[in-house]
């Protein structure tokens, strides 16, 4: 993450003795990405973060993906899907949407408390697309809500606790998300034209801290799923610092880019990750030319396939399609797209969009995981021709 922050108690100096209140020395642990030669937090632990009891190897029930064949434009819909359980949790609960060897996209709503678990392959980014809850981490607690995104570094340990169902798109990287590199300073600072900026981002504000002994914790990891029994609860953190925590980020707070002609997707860019790429569309006022076109124009994503969650509002340039809240369009590389019939000429004129979505653009195609499958609308391809196969 771009800033330093500081929760709890830490030694003035790094790596020096610092002792708890009976005289014993708390274990220190780096968590630090790149192999030390980027950010990094120093935790101070009550109890060994080493000492774990068991290992078990968990299998991984979500199945592989199918690639994108036919080829075509795809509109999937995320209120069609149901759990097999009346508790669900965010982690065991997620379905998979689509994969690609960069990211796994996943959907759960989730009602109750999730295991402990850790990714320890890549970032993961959550949205909020509705219900509220507490992200627990050893870093400390996040209360987050509907339009807030999580971001939860590489292998730090959280459990999701909704106290409403939380509906949640989750992207788990196979590296580290942030902010764009062009948002921020040689230093790390949000520069003036990045569309939000360190107030707008919210971290742990006190230690979390839980007594407890043989705690498992689910890990995800290159080869699958490993249980850990750890010998004391992983919540024993009392002090941390650095530039490397989970943080949130609510959409709300993005300040859109307008202009007086239309402004092309990366205006709207919020995180970077490995070869994709989280844009928001918010609620804004558009185009202000004379003759201005507000709805985009067609376009062919040459390099990209381009995945939209549409969670507010009306989409203006998708009137007529069969997309509403909790869709999910995916318009492939290799396919022009573009607003649906009348689109363009019922934009005219108009001055604000009040639409709210979510786009991750993969450089990688993405393939159809079990929920694809379960949740499309078979019609979408079809929509701009207003006839289908005959
Ligand atoms: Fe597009």
């Amino acid at each position: 993450m771009a800033y330093y922050r500081q929760v709890g108690e830490i030694p003035r100096k790094r790596h020096t003795q610092f002792r708890k209140p009976d005289g014993g020395l708390y274990a220190e642990e780096l968590m630090g990405v790149e192999g030390f030669s980027a950010d990094s937090a120093l935790l101070y632990h009550r109890y060994l973060p080493t000492a774990i009891v068991n290992a078990e190897t968990v299998k991984d029930e979500r199945g592989t993906a199918s690639p994108n064949l036919p080829l075509k434009p795809r509109h999937f819909k995320t209120g069609a899907l149901t759990w097999a359980s009346d508790e669900v949790d965010a982690v065991t609960g997620r379905r998979k949407l689509f994969s690609n060897p960069d990211v796994t996209i996943g959907f759960v709503v989730a009602n109750a408390p999730s295991p402990l678990y850790r990714n320890a392959f890549g970032d993961e980014l959550l949205y909020v697309q509705a219900g509220s809850g507490v992200i627990e981490t050893i870093y400390g607690a996040l209360t987050v809500g509907d339009g807030d995104y999580v971001v939860i570094p590489t292998s730090c340990t959280y459990r999701v606790v909704p106290s409403s169902p939380m509906s949640l798109l989750v992207l788990e990287a196979t590296g580290h998300v942030g902010p764009p590199k062009r948002y921020l300073s040689k230093a790390g600072q949000f520069l003036e034209h990045s569309p939000y900026c360190e107030r707008d981002i919210r971290g742990p504000e006190e230690p979390l801290l839980v007594e407890g002994t043989d705690v498992d914790v689910l890990v995800r990891h290159r080869a699958g799923l490993t249980r850990f029994t750890y010998a004391n609860h992983p919540f024993d953190v009392v002090g941390w610092d650095g530039h490397l925590y989970p943080w949130a980020f609510n959409i709300r707070d993005f300040e859109p880019i307008t202009g007086r002609v239309h402004q092309p997707p990366p205006v709207h860019q919020t995180f970077e990750g490995p070869n994709f790429v989280v844009c928001s569309f918010v609620p804004r006022k558009v185009d202000y030319h004379p003759l201005s076109v507000p709805v985009p124009y067609n376009h062919a994503n040459v390099d990209s396939d381009e995945l939209m969650f549409y969670v507010g509002g009306n989409y203006e340039a998708r009137k007529g399609s069969g997309i509403g809240i909790g869709s999910l369009s995916l318009h492939p590389s290799g396919c022009t797209h573009g607003p649906q019939p009348g689109a363009v000429e019922a934009s005219l004129g108009v001055d604000y969009f009040d639409e709210t979505a979510v786009m991750v653009d993969t450089f990688r195609p993405l393939e159809l995981g079990e929920a694809a499958e379960a949740s499309e609308d078979p019609a979408y391809a079809w929509t701009w021709a207003r006839r289908g196969p005959a």
